[in-house]
């Protein structure tokens, strides 16, 4: 190639890339509207409601720390957006992360096999940072409506997105995290004042770590809110079905953040929601259960707790975990840095 294409090629190159650092300048310079516009403060029966169960849970000896929630059910193959199927072998390899996660951690499963794999990831962690609890999903709420998910989803005219409105386990294993949050809260598995859910994914950037990595509050927390990832902006137009034919999402489900007595609110507002949601003959998963929840029209509903979300406006799923101290990738992939294009 001769100099000139040279020259050309790398100014066409930097103009690119200068209109991409542009573009996400603009990006983080863009408000949180939720927070700023949407989000409710803290109304004085709420404060008395956190009172009332901080005693009844005697939270004075808990540390300032966070406890990890997490979960796998066997579901065999899952059809996941268009281009993958996640199976038993793609966790294994995503959850070997767990070895560096230095939070004390709660992880259910219905497979032996990744019980003992847990085991083996936490062994060089002290011997309390970990439970491992096999438990059956038909032991719990989430799977108990699957047989009413499974005829709404039959419809022919209901909206088709797979798994989320095709496969009515994939629906109940989302509605379980809310289930074992409130297991671990009710059977006082912890010593921590916070509790997060987190997928059993979300570490799959951290499996070349070399470090134990420790999940702490961001700086922004609010213990009045649950704390969320914002993937999209909210948008306060769309109505219940609305969401669910456009497969929407406001907050990512991936990791759930708060006080334990909120985390106790929340989870009832959610059954509350998804009772609510099943009456109406309306489900998914449960992104588009608390995109629902927060727009103020499903009938007969209202949220007592509110949600605070963090976000940069740059559709990263892991924005929250980040922010808690989630370590960087050396190698960041291209397509997390362009997942927002
Ligand atoms: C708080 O506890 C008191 C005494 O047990 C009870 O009377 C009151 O209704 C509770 N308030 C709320 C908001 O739960
Ligand atoms: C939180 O947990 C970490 C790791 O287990 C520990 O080093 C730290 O002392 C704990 N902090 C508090 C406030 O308990
Ligand atoms: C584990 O035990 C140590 C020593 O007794 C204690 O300091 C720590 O807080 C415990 N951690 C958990 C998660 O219970
Ligand atoms: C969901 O699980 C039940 C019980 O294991 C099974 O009978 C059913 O076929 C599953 N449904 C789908 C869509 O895989």
């Amino acid at each position: 190639m001769t100099i000139q294409v040279w020259i050309y090629l790398v100014s066409i190159g930097g103009t690119v890339y200068f209109g991409f650092m542009l573009y996400h300048g603009y990006l983080l310079s863009m408000p949180n509207t939720w927070n700023e516009n949407h989000r409710q403060g803290f109304s004085k029966t709420l404060n008395v409601m956190i009172k009332n169960l901080t005693s009844l849970y005697g939270t004075d000896d808990l540390s300032d720390n966070i406890t990890l929630v997490t979960a796998y059910f066997d579901l065999g193959q899952i059809y996941k957006g268009p281009f993958h199927t996640q199976d038993f072998a793609v966790y294994q390899k995503w959850s070997s992360a767990y070895k560096f996660v230095a939070n004390p951690l709660i992880f259910f499963t219905d497979s032996e096999q990744m019980a003992e794999l847990f085991l083996l990831y936490r062994k060089n962690l002290p011997k309390n940072a970990t439970k491992v609890v096999l438990i059956k999903s038909d032991e719990l709420w989430a799977f108990s409506k699957a047989k009413l998910i499974k005829k709404i989803f039959s419809d022919p005219a209901y909206p088709k997105f797979s798994p989320n409105t095709i496969n009515e386990n994939y629906s109940c294993t989302m509605h379980a995290k809310y289930d074992l949050l409130e297991k671990v809260i009710k059977e006082k598995w912890f010593r921590t004042k916070f509790l997060a859910w987190v997928d059993i994914g979300y570490f799959r950037n951290q499996v070349d770590e070399t470090h134990k990595f420790h999940l702490k509050l961001p700086e922004d927390f609010s213990y009045q809110h649950i704390s969320f990832t914002e993937i999209n902006e909210f948008n306060k137009k769309l109505t219940p079905m609305g969401i669910i034919d456009e497969n929407a999402v406001w907050v990512g489900g991936g990791m759930i953040l708060g006080g334990l007595e909120l985390m106790t609110g929340f989870i009832s507002d959610y059954k509350e929601a998804v009772g609510r949601m099943l009456d109406e003959k309306l489900m998914s998963t449960d992104q588009q259960v608390i995109y629902i929840m927060y727009s103020n029209k499903l009938p007969g509903f209202t949220p007592k707790i509110q949600i605070q979300t963090h976000t940069l406006h740059t559709r990263d799923w892991f924005h929250l975990g980040r922010i808690c101290g989630l370590p960087v990738l050396h190698k960041r992939r291209m397509t997390d840095i362009f997942s927002y294009l």
